[in-house]
C-alpha cells in the first residue's frame, strides 16, 4: 500500500516561540515533512534557547528565519515572502508572550510581524493561522492569557486545545502543548473541505462482546478501523462527531468524543442516548459488527469444569442464544431519523445482500464490503448501494487505505444530505 501524503503540495510556515515544548516541534516538523509538506521554520530568540535553528534546518531542508532584519532576503521583507503563498501558518509552541503579542497586534519580532502581515481576509485569500499553546497551568488559566486567547480567536486565528497532565515544571494541570500527532491531525483538518460543517455525526464501531460468565464471552474479528477512520474523516469535514465503540485497541481520533461499550445492548442504550441530539440533517453511520446473538443467561460466577474421578471433563455447557437488538434498524425507525448509513459485511452476493438490507432496515444507503477481505486490514474497497444504483468506491474498485476511503465516503454522504450544497 502506498504511503498517504496528506499535506502533499502544501507550503507551510511552522513558527516556534520560547518554551520547553520546542523539543516536540522537531518531531512535529518531521511529521509535516513526512506528510508531504514544504515547511519553512521561523524561530524567536526564546525558541532558540531551547532547540537550535540547525536542528530545524536539517529537518525542514530550508534555512530557518529568525530575524526581521534577515540580510539573506534582498529586500529585507521575510515577513512578506514567508506568508504570501503559504497555505497555513502554525505556531507551535505558542507561549503566553507570543499569544499576548498577537492579541495586541505587535510586530517587534519576526513571528508576530509575519502573523500581522499574513493575508487575513481583506485582500487575498486568507492564510489560516493555527496556534498550539504551551505553558505552565497557572499561566494558561490566568485571565490575561484567556483574554488574549479569546482576542486572537475573534481576530480569526484557530487556537488548538492544550493537553493536561504532568508539566515540565513538575506541576500537574492544563497547559501542555498537544502531542505532535494531534497537531498534525488538526493541521490536516484545518486544510480540509468542510461539507459537514454544522452537522452532527454519530458512529458505531468495532465488535461487541457478549459475556457468558465474568471471564468469557462471544465476539468477532472486527478491528473497528473503518468506523474510527470515518469518525476522523467526518471531523475533518467539519462535523461534531460522537463515536460509540465496542472493545477495540484503536486510539480515539483527534476532535472526536468517544463512548466505550461492550455488549450490543449497551451499544443500543448509548446510541439511543446520543441520537436525541441528532436532527434530520444529521448522520448516523453503523459500522459496528454487532453480535447477532448473545448467550441467553449470564452466569454470575465463572462456569467451572466438573471433573470425574478419571479427570475427564463431564459438563460441556450448551449455549442457548437469544437475538440482539438491531441498532441500525432501531435508529432508522425513529419518528424523525437522521440520515442512516449501514454497512454490510458479506462473504458473497454483495449487491443482492446489500439491496435486501437497504429494504429490511429502511435506510437510504448501505456500504457493502466483503467481510473476510477487510476485517483487521488497513485497506478496503466498497460498493455504495442506494435505492437507485450501486457505485464502487474507489471508482476503479482497487482497495485503498481506510482513511482515504472514509474521506471519499464522507463526501458521498455529505452530497446526499438534505440541504447539502455539495450536490
Ligand atoms: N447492525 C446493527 N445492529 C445489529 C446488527 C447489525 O446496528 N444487531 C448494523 C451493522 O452495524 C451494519 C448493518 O446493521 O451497519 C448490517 O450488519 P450485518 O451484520 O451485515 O447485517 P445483519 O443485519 O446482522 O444481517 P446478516 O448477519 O444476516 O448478514
Amino acid at each position: 500500500m502506498t504511503e498517504r501524503l496528506d499535506l502533499a503540495g502544501r507550503r507551510l510556515v511552522l513558527a516556534l516561540s520560547g518554551g520547553i515544548a520546542c523539543y516536540k516541534s522537531a518531531e512535529l516538523l518531521r511529521l509535516m515533512v513526512k506528510a508531504g509538506a514544504e515547511v519553512h521554520v521561523v524561530m524567536t530568540a526564546g525558541a532558540q534557547r531551547f532547540i537550535t535553528a540547525e536542528t530545524m534546518q536539517a529537518l525542514s531542508g530550508h534555512p530557518v528565519a529568525t530575524d526581521i532584519w534577515d540580510a539573506r532576503t534582498a529586500d529585507l521583507m521575510p515577513h512578506i515572502h514567508l506568508t504570501r503563498d503559504a497555505d497555513a501558518i502554525l505556531i507551535a509552541p505558542a507561549s503566553a508572550d507570543a499569544i499576548a503579542a498577537l492579541a495586541q497586534g505587535r510586530a517587534d519580532d519576526l513571528l508576530s510581524l509575519l502573523c500581522l502581515a499574513r493575508p487575513w481576509g481583506v485582500g487575498a485569500q486568507p492564510v489560516p493561522l493555527l496556534i498550539a499553546p504551551a505553558m505552565n497551568r497557572e499561566m494558561w488559566a490566568h485571565p490575561a492569557t484567556q483574554r488574549n486567547v479569546a482576542q486572537v480567536q475573534s481576530d480569526g486565528a484557530q487556537v488548538l486545545g492544550v493537553g493536561s497532565g504532568l508539566q515540565a515544571c513538575g506541576e500537574v494541570g492544563e497547559g501542555r502543548m498537544l502531542e505532535p500527532e494531534a497537531i498534525l491531525d488538526e493541521l490536516i483538518a484545518a486544510l480540509s473541505p468542510k461539507p459537514l460543517r454544522g452537522r452532527r455525526v454519530l458512529i458505531t464501531a468495532g465488535p461487541t462482546f457478549e459475556a457468558m460468565d465474568p471471564v468469557r464471552g462471544i465476539t468477532n474479528l472486527s478491528s473497528g478501523k473503518m468506523g474510527f477512520a470515518l469518525a476522523r474523516a467526518a471531523w475533518e469535514a467539519g462535523a461534531e462527531v460522537r463515536l460509540v465503540a465496542g472493545p477495540v485497541h484503536v486510539p480515539t481520533p483527534q476532535g472526536v468524543g468517544r463512548v466505550h461499550v461492550q455488549s450490543a445492548e449497551q451499544m443500543l442504550a448509548a446510541v439511543m442516548q446520543e441520537v436525541v441530539q441528532l436532527g434530520p440533517g444529521d448522520v448516523f453511520i453503523a459500522t459496528a459488527a454487532v453480535a447477532d446473538w448473545r448467550p441467553a443467561t449470564l452466569a454470575t460466577q465463572k462456569i467451572k469444569k466438573e471433573r470425574r474421578g478419571d479427570d475427564t471433563p463431564s459438563n460441556v455447557p450448551s449455549l442457548v442464544m437469544v437475538e440482539n437488538p438491531d441498532i441500525l434498524a432501531s435508529v432508522a425507525a425513529l419518528p424523525v431519523p437522521p440520515y442512516c448509513v449501514g454497512f454490510a459485511a458479506e462473504s458473497e452476493k454483495l449487491l443482492e445482500h446489500a439491496r435486501a438490507k437497504l429494504v429490511r432496515k429502511k435506510v437510504p444507503l448501505i456500504v457493502a464490503n466483503l467481510g473476510p477481505a477487510t476485517f483487521g486490514r488497513d485497506d478496503n474497497a466498497v460498493l455504495l448501494v442506494d435505492a437507485e444504483r450501486a457505485q464502487p468506491l474507489p471508482a476503479d474498485g482497487t482497495p485503498t487505505d481506510k482513511l482515504t476511503l472514509a474521506r471519499a465516503l464522507v463526501a458521498e454522504v455529505a452530497r446526499r444530505l438534505p440541504g447539502s450544497r455539495s450536490q
